[in-house]
């Protein structure tokens, strides 16, 4: 009788142990989209684990050239959002690991055969502009259509492009232009382009909020990114060019070398819920598609049927020496041009 009241004992014991020594630590996230975004992520996720988190907003570029500085010793345990072209180098380079999520099955389907396993998709999101018509208007322009508009030296001064360095927004146009036109005819337009534009920005956000303070007429970005814009009251409507436009399949991964396995893993499967994913509109002012397909499409998030979307080829283009090999020449052959 007192062996069994002494199990007894060591159960409740052990079980108590169980309960308090639960969900404990922190996960630190390498966070790639708006950075609302990742303070909501930041304020719910301990709410739903009781795990902390911590994180570092980069852009796409610069959060893979973080993690190939940080190969031996990585500061971080997953990388959250950003297109989707660095997290298959990353891939490629050993850098992170494929896993498949306990949402795995629930993910679109489309989404995750155009990038073949190499990541995880989180969102998608389709490349245009974002439009201040009013400043066309002053300067007598019309609005540009295409591509090959906004290279007409009419535009000179009046464009934002992200640097494809650093960010994922601007290799995702590079990308689009050679997939539409073939690599020269595609440079010939890049160089062309680059005669037109004000500035180079580090992310792929900010053309579109240059374009909302009227210091540019086009913002080259995501749609969804101008959206924010047009919500926050910003003077800008919003396009994609006719002759054709590329799209983002945003990238969630693991950090294959990190120690912290188990919460990253928790933090993985806690992001691609349907509730996790409410927050990117809810509160984190971002209005791409949402990966899972339980998650309700927010009606702010344009839509692939209004634009004119390019079967992207994910693999090809996020390969490292198609990827690296199209960023050094834009730098080199595009990028020094005199304007
Ligand atoms: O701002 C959100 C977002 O557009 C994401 O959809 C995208 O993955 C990321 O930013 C790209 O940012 P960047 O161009 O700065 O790498």
């Amino acid at each position: 009788m007192r062996n069994v009241a002494l199990v007894v004992l060591a159960l409740i014991v052990a079980s108590l142990g169980v309960a308090s020594a639960a969900p404990a630590g922190r996960v630190t996230v390498l966070c790639s989209p708006n950075p609302a975004w990742c303070d909501a992520v930041k304020a719910e996720f301990p709410k739903a684990t009781g795990l902390q988190v911590d994180f570092v907003r980069l852009s796409s570029g610069e959060a893979l050239a973080r993690l190939r500085a940080e190969r031996q010793n990585p500061s971080f345990d997953v990388w959250f959002g950003g297109t989707g072209d660095p997290h298959i180098v990353a891939n490629e380079e050993g850098l992170t690991e494929f896993i498949r999520p306990a949402a795995w099955n629930d993910l679109r389907q489309e989404f995750r055969e155009a990038v073949a396993g190499k990541y995880i998709p989180l969102y998608a999101g389709i490349l245009g502009w974002a439009l201040n018509e009013r400043l066309l208007q002053e300067k007598n322009l019309p609005v540009p259509r295409t591509w090959k508009d906004i290279a007409d030296p009419r535009y000179r001064g009046l464009i934002a492009y992200p640097n494809p360095n650093t960010s994922g927004t601007g290799y995702t146009m590079l990308a689009t232009l050679v997939q539409i036109y073939g690599e020269k005819a595609a440079f010939d337009l890049l160089k062309a382009i680059h005669k037109n534009v004000a500035e180079y920005t580090r992310s792929g956000a900010a053309p579109g909020q240059l374009a909302g303070r009227g210091e540019v007429a086009v913002g080259i970005t995501f749609i969804h990114d101008a959206v924010d814009q047009v919500l926050k009251g910003f003077p800008i409507t919003y396009n994609a060019p006719s002759d054709g436009t590329g799209y983002e399949i945003g990238g969630l991964s693991l950090v294959k070398a990190t120690p912290n396995r188990a919460n990253a893993l928790a933090f993985i499967n806690w992001a691609l819920t349907p509730a996790a994913q409410g927050l990117a509109a809810s509160d984190g002012q971002s209005y791409q598609i949402p990966s899972n397909s339980k998650t309700p499409v927010p009606s702010t998030s344009p839509r692939f049927q209004a634009f004119k979307v390019i079967k992207y080829d994910f693999v090809k283009y996020g390969t490292a020496s198609v990827r690296d090999g199209l960023v050094k020449k834009w730098t080199t052959e595009v990028f020094p041009l005199p304007k």
